[in-house]
């Protein structure tokens, strides 16, 4: 298989929303990305990809899009964004941008044909969405058709008074659920994708990607995922895409996916497949969950994070892919806690020790990375006090649902700053400032607090600091080719530990860190031959196989 430009780039994530706010209107911009595009290069990002930037109400910040052809007034014009792309492509950086095919906005002018018997347009669009009639409960009332739960939770179906009927929406009520077996539509979404093609994106990131085709006998079930994630079918939409237009154009596409089997990573990102080059599942994203907690479930319960899940996960996706498709490696994006938060220790002890470790983890892994923004400075969770500091949909269902349950205004306060994808939006700390140096005006979501010493400018000159320890380890990566290394795990049960070898161009290496505050040891034959390269300690004993409380270190030797 010859190389790729993808394998080797390294993908810097954006949440535009919280990235930089050049116009001083509290929300961040294209323009404001551009005015980073230095500091980007500098850390070794390549690759910058854009979650939505398209015309939205912002129902849910971009990902219900109004209008495709166009740049949300919040984020700039279509000018801006063909100068991001301009500057990019000078300095040799690519631009991916978030592809959103699941489902539009209800604002969107297709949905408002669809839902209104008596626009023009109603019958073309009334099938580009997915309707029911809905059921007849016990009492002679009509009743939602199923009760299918919504990844917001509360249920997937909303009433339509003109039709008379229920509209499929499975994030929210604001953000229904497109008819992918409708062939007009087809078309229609792969004129918009070839206008951005045409307009210079290099890639995309695919949301929801598996989500496509859903059960259309609409059998009963509670919560009924199985009926509307991952059937068979959604790969022949997403293989059409690919022959048309992802293939031939050369573009980027990372595909989103929670979960699939080896055959069925292999048919997204397989070498010979062509619907992507490489997926992003979340198997490794949520192995802190304490399932006995019945007040805040699910997700939103925080508990010991499973070190054994972690390693199995990164080693079998591995597997998986070894010679015969393509891996990310990434720790988290907009829709988990930041990871200094959630697997590390963001006390004041342990966050920059912590938040090193997980890079060192991480980031030798062969694989293309994706590095969120901010997690290359440590930012941690949010410290919101207030329910109404917090802006995802999500948690508002959310919160309604932990109160039915029992549980407290604290608890269910506590869940959502221990487990909100707010705590990943929070705005960029440029520096120390009122406004961390985001915006000159009260952002459209609060600084974290911490923002007065946890900042970009004061990593900036600290050669100790997390920003540089990034640095350094991006470099190495391309140095070192690390993206083709050839990874070995040990201990992969062992509960604290996490120690793997892999092979750079130059060297091989054996990285060791300890994921707890306790002591951990590992195999010490294992250091036989190698020298201690870099370590997240200021003193450190080489030969000792002891690491203390979130220890990292990286060994090496020369081939
Ligand atoms: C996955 C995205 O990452 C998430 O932020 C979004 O809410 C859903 N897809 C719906 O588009």
């Amino acid at each position: 298989m010859e190389r790729k430009y993808w394998q080797d780039t390294v993908i810097y994530q954006i949440y535009l929303r919280s990235f930089n706010d050049s116009n001083g209107d509290g929300i961040g911009d294209l323009q404001g990305v551009i005015e980073k595009l230095d500091y980007l290069q500098s850390l070794g990002a390549e690759t910058l990809w854009l979650s939505p930037h398209y015309d939205s109400p912002m129902d849910d910040n971009g990902y219900d899009i109004r209008n495709h052809w166009k740049v949300s007034p919040d984020y700039g014009t279509i000018d801006d964004f063909k100068e991001l792309l301009d500057k990019a492509h000078k300095r040799g950086m690519y631009v991916i941008t978030d592809l959103v095919l699941n489902h539009t906005s209800d604002e969107h002018p297709w949905f408002e044909a669809a839902k209104d018997p008596n626009h023009p347009d109603h019958e073309k669009y009334h099938d580009y969405y997915i309707w029911h009639k809905g059921k007849i409960d016990e009492h002679g009332n009509k009743t939602i058709p199923t009760r299918w739960r919504s990844w917001f939770g509360g249920s997937v179906w909303t009433y339509n008074e003109p039709t008379d009927e229920y509209y499929l929406h499975i994030f929210s009520k604001k953000m229904p659920d497109l008819n992918w077996r409708n062939t007009s539509m087809q078309e229609d979404l792969k004129a918009m994708i070839k206008w951005w093609v045409d307009l210079g994106v290099d890639g995309f990131r695919i949301d929801a990607a598996n989500h496509l085709e859903k059960n259309w006998d609409f059998p009963d079930g509670h919560p009924g995922y199985e009926n509307f994630s991952s059937l068979p079918k959604h790969h022949e939409y997403l293989e059409m895409l690919g022959k048309e237009i992802f293939t031939p154009n050369n573009l980027m596409t990372i595909g989103e996916s929670g979960g699939a089997s080896k055959e069925e990573a292999l048919q997204y990102a397989g070498f010979d497949s062509n619907e992507f080059d490489m997926l992003i599942q979340f198997e490794h994203c949520w192995v802190d969950t304490d399932d006995s907690n019945e007040l805040t479930p699910g997700k939103w319960a925080k508990g010991e994070v499973d070190v054994p899940a972690i390693k199995h996960s990164f080693s079998k996706w591995n597997e998986i892919l070894r010679g015969e498709g393509w891996n990310v490696i990434y720790w988290h994006n907009h829709d988990q806690p930041r990871i200094v938060s959630h697997y590390g220790d963001d006390s004041l002890q342990y966050w920059e020790r912590s938040a090193k470790m997980l890079a060192y983890a991480l980031y030798m892994l062969p694989g293309t990375p994706i590095v969120y923004y901010g997690e290359e400075i440590g930012m941690t969770n949010v410290d919101y006090e207030n329910l109404d500091d917090f802006k995802d949909v999500e948690v508002f269902t959310e919160y309604r649902n932990f109160m039915e349950l029992g549980a407290s205004h604290e608890t269910a306060m506590q869940a959502l700053r221990d487990r909100s994808r707010d705590n990943a939006r929070s705005p960029m700390q440029w520096d120390g400032s009122s406004y961390a140096g985001f915006s000159t005006v009260e952002p459209w979501i609060k600084v974290n607090k911490n923002h007065e010493t946890l900042n970009v400018k004061n990593q900036m000159n600290d050669e100790t600091s997390i920003l540089n320890t990034y640095k350094t380890l991006l470099a190495l990566r391309e140095k070192e080719a690390l993206a083709h290394g050839d990874l070995t795990f040990h201990d992969l049960d062992d509960d604290s530990n996490f120690v793997y070898e892999t092979t750079g161009k130059h060297h091989d290496f054996l990285i060791v860190a300890n994921f707890k505050k306790g002591e951990a040891t590992f195999d010490k034959t294992l250091l036989e031959g190698y020298t201690l390269f870099m370590s997240n300690q200021d003193s450190v004993e080489a030969s000792s196989n002891t690491l203390e409380a979130y220890e990292a270190r990286i060994y090496r030797k020369t081939k």
